[in-house]
């Protein structure tokens, strides 16, 4: 009897708690605020293996120089604002984010993830972290060429490594620019005096 009592009031008190964490306001939801309790633990247990089970094996492009070029204008345009560039200061963007998002050229960046691994993070994103999914925004040959560039980022050739740090589309070779169809996210930022064409179909930069 005692032991369907101390169930019963289990059931009962451990929701109501919960309920109460949440709903009093003093759960953190700030992005300057700590951690919820076992946050980070059960946010990358989950994605993880997810990950392990969706993302693909194999790479169906080429690591030449041609893509690397054209990661590093998609880059640019699509990521540096919160994943920062070579030798450039966090953005106030970047600054102001929880969680944070990692500079993907400092350190280690994600060389030491499969480029499959980070293929499925852009292609899907990854849910109340900022990281937004591409799938709607980039084609899959350019979401593999930005999975690349990054796999490779502490072996990329001078021409990247150039590319990366001067001004959007300004070093870039028609051929390394995303295919008009694309629809960019911010077409007025790239210069209209640049043609565009498929970076696959067109002979690779000199
Ligand atoms: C609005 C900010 C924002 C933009 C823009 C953005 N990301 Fe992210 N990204 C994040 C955040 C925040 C995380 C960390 C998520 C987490 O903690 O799980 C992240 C995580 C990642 C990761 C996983 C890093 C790791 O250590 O496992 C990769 C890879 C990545 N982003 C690539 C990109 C690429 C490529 C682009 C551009 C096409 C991009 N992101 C655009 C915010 C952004």
């Amino acid at each position: 009897m005692k032991f369907i009592a101390g169930l019963l009031l289990g059931l009962i008190l451990v929701p109501a708690g919960v309920y109460l964490y949440f709903t009093s306001g003093s759960a953190p939801v700030a992005t300057t605020d700590s951690d919820v309790p076992f946050e980070n633990f059960f946010a990358h247990k989950t994605l993880n293996a997810r990950i392990a089970k969706d993302m693909p094996k194999n790479v169906p492009i080429q690591a030449t120089e041609a893509n690397y070029l054209a990661g590093a204008e998609l880059y640019k345009q699509h990521c540096s604002v919160c994943h920062g560039l070579p030798l450039s200061p966090k953005t106030a963007i970047a600054k102001g984010m929880y969680p944070r998002p990692p500079l993907l050229f400092e350190g280690k960046g994600v060389t030491d993830d499969e480029p499959g691994e980070s293929y499925w993070k852009i292609f899907n994103g990854i849910r109340m972290t900022g990281m937004p999914g591409f799938s709607k925004s980039l084609s899959e040959t350019q979401i593999w060429q930005l999975a690349l560039l990054l796999a490779n980022a502490d072996k990329l050739p001078d021409s990247a490594k150039a590319a990366l740090v001067a001004p959007i589309g300004v070093s870039a070779p028609a051929a390394s620019l995303p295919p008009a169809t694309s629809a960019p996210v911010f077409p007025s930022s790239v210069p209209s005096s640049i043609p565009s064409s498929a970076p696959s179909s067109a002979p690779p930069p000199k």
